[in-house]
């Protein structure tokens, strides 16, 4: 392989110095600038790999002119990537920065493994960022995907993503409607992973409190506080060498995203009770429905994280922006269903199949499969026309008195799922255990959401 060359720029000459220690022994080659003027110098003159620039670098301005030398860089070089090293204080400086187009960044006082590990990311996503798209059939004979059905435009573009990066620790947001296969996805990149024989975490972060964040994720010592009657075990520790999925991680509280800022900063945490310091080494990627781009306009979400976070991003298509699917995705359901419940000879009349391809799904992948088994298991017929689906689209939960409400775009998904869920309560005197069944959620998941929407049992 090819000796990488990355440009250290700082004028601060210490800093210099351990950094080019730091990457030589790491084997790479290591050019140095203390000023922009002769850093575009050995631009213009050397293919380098990567820029690492310390955001602070002349001390006498508020990093406004790292600012502008970062712009300048990406103007003539968009394709080298560019780390900032910043101090934690003005992490918002590297926050400005991600915006104009720097790779990733990192805080002072750095971690050697950290920063190295970073640099060696940004090449190699560099490197992968100028690979052709591949199809269906080539993504195939490289992944592991089997069970992510369709071959839409929109889903080879998701799935070309997860093969790019699936071998990087880089950060992953992935961000879709409900059921729209954000889970399904998150776990396609770590089966396709270096870490896939390691533990996949899977953490809910819409059903943590606040008072709880620290000690599900870092662990208690007995004794750390009131209710600490043992040991335990956190998330992050868990997850160790392998995935965390921070599913839901829009529902996060403002206190709780600090905490978790410094966790994938530093990749240590301290066990609550404990004055002991933890280094984990774990792929995270996050998940969430919500418009993370938005809350973090409101001030929902911290910027910060959300660039942290999401080095990598993913959106996953409605089912309605991919309906061209619908039928292979039919197919793969009814020729499962019919497996698991004995039913071999089913088979599905065309013309339902493009009824069904007309539909909006609001509830996504997730609701149509849902629709698809509740048909199967009611029927007895073997041949499944548009009526044995209608009747049981009309029994969903929400449709029937809904004819003339829900469409797309009158009510939001949010509104849609509070409807949704206080109608079944409604029709089922609030028998938790059925309504879930019906709503194909878990118990606990639709407790979360009633008590999200305010929604009494
Ligand atoms: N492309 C696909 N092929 C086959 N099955 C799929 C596909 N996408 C999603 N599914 C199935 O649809 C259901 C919902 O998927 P998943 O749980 O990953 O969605 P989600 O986006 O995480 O939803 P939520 O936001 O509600 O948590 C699962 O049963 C999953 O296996
Ligand atoms: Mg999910």
């Amino acid at each position: 392989m090819q000796v990488k060359k990355i440009l250290v720029t700082d004028d601060d000459v210490a800093v210099v110095t351990s950094l080019k220690l730091l990457f030589k022994q790491a084997g790479y080659k290591v050019f140095s600038a203390s000023e922009p003027d002769s850093a575009k110098e050995i631009l213009e003159e050397t293919n380098v790999d990567a820029v690492i620039l310390d955001m602070n670098f002349s001390r006498s301005t508020d990093g406004q002119e790292g600012l502008l030398f970062l712009k300048d860089i990406k103007q003539s070089y968009p394709e080298i990537p560019v780390v900032l090293i910043t101090a934690w204080g003005s992490i918002q400086l590297a926050v400005e920065g991600m915006k104009a187009g720097a790779s990733d960044f990192i805080a002072k006082p750095w971690n050697n493994k950290c920063l190295v590990d970073t640099i060696k990311l940004a090449i190699s996503l560099a490197e992968k960022r100028t690979l052709s798209p591949a199809n269906r059939r080539q993504l195939e004979r490289n992944l592991k995907i089997d069970n992510i059905v369709g071959q839409s435009p929109e889903l080879i573009e998701v799935l070309n993503t997860v093969g790019r990066i699936c071998e990087t620790d880089a950060p992953v947001l992935i961000c879709g409607e409900s059921g729209t296969g954000k889970e399904l996805i998150a776990e396609a990149i770590h089966k396709n992973s270096h870490r896939k024989n390691n533990p996949f975490v899977k953490v809910n972060l819409g059903g943590i409190s606040s008072s709880l964040f620290e000690s599900e994720m870092f662990g208690h010592v007995k004794g750390a506080f009131t209710d600490a009657g043992t040991n335990r075990v956190g998330r992050f520790e868990l997850a160790d060498q392998g995935t965390i999925f921070l599913d839901e991680i829009g529902d996060l509280d403002l206190n709780s995203q600090v905490k978790l800022l410094r966790v994938l900063q530093d990749r240590q945490f301290e066990v609550l009770g404990s004055s002991k310091t933890k280094s984990v080494n774990v792929r995270v990627i996050s998940a969430t429905n919500r418009r993370l781009k938005e809350m973090v306009e409101n001030k929902e979400f911290r910027e910060d994280l959300f660039y942290r976070i999401n080095l990598i991003s993913i959106n996953l298509p409605s089912l309605r922006e991919r309906s061209s699917d619908i039928p292979l995705l039919i197919n793969y359901f009814v020729n499962n269903l019919k497996r698991m419940y004995k039913r071999d000879s089913i088979v599905v009349n065309p013309s339902a199949v493009e009824w069904l391809q007309s539909l909006p799904w609001p509830g996504n992948i997730r609701e149509l499969r849902n629709l698809v088994e509740r048909t199967i298991l009611v029927t007895t017929n073997d041949l499944l026309e548009v009526s044995d689906f209608n009747d049981q689209y009309d029994s969903l939960p929400g449709k029937k008195e809904s004819k003339n409400l829900p469409t797309v775009g009158s009510m939001t998904l949010e509104e849609m799922e509070e409807s949704m869920i206080r109608k079944t309560l409604k029709s089922h005197g609030s028998n938790i255990s059925k309504v879930a069944v019906l709503l194909g959620l878990s118990r606990s998941a639709l407790y979360r959401r009633m008590e999200k929407y305010g929604i009494k049992g």
